[in-house]
């Protein structure tokens, strides 16, 4: 398994990889954006034919770190838009490798004060891989976040 930057040309794969594992999916114009204005923050993890197996789509804004208002303070800071790994390949460390190249990027090159997302409360594999093997922790619930009304936990992991 090949863990890189993401490219264009990757694009259609990331999309097909995000349609096949969550609910929550997004225009080719999103993922064209994130490429192009943050190409170190997003990731695709390849099988030995090239076939985008996970991804992670990630971006930088700036809010105030305190309550997520409009920015005040300018707080540059990370934050995951989507990650997903195909089924066959889960629980062998993709999730966590792409986590860990994106933060290192946002910390190093973007000097992210901490990097922010958003996960439904049922999500037990997803909150076991920000909470127990990262370190994020919960600031935040939003409710009725997603579209079909579930809330979502907002976390935060401060470099
Ligand atoms: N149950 C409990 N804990 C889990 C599970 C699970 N099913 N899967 C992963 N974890 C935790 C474990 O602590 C694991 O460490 P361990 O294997 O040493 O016990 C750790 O996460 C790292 O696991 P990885 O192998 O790196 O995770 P994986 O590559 O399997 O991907 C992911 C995890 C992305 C959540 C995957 O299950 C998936 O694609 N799910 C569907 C899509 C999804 O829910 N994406 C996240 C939505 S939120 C967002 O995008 C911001």
């Amino acid at each position: 398994m090949n863990i890189r930057a993401v490219r264009v040309e990757d694009l259609a794969g990331m999309q097909d990889c995000n349609l096949h594992n969550l609910p929550e999916n997004y225009t080719m114009k999103y993922y064209l954006y994130h490429a192009l204005s943050w190409p170190s923050l997003s990731y695709v993890a390849e099988d030995h034919n090239g076939r985008i197996v996970g991804y992670i789509l990630a971006k930088m804004e700036e809010v105030d770190e305190q309550d997520g208002q409009p920015p005040t303070n300018h707080v540059p800071h990370g934050h995951v838009t989507s990650i997903s790994v195909m089924r066959s390949y889960r629980r062998l460390g993709l999730a966590k490798k792409l986590m860990l190249q994106s933060q290192e990027a946002m910390s190093s090159i973007y000097r992210a004060a901490f990097v922010s997302l958003h996960v439904r409360k049922s999500n037990r594999a997803a909150l076991g891989l920000y909470r127990d093997t990262l370190g994020f922790t919960v600031k935040n619930i939003e409710e009725k976040y997603y579209a079909d009304g579930e809330d979502a936990y907002a976390m935060q992991l401060t470099f």
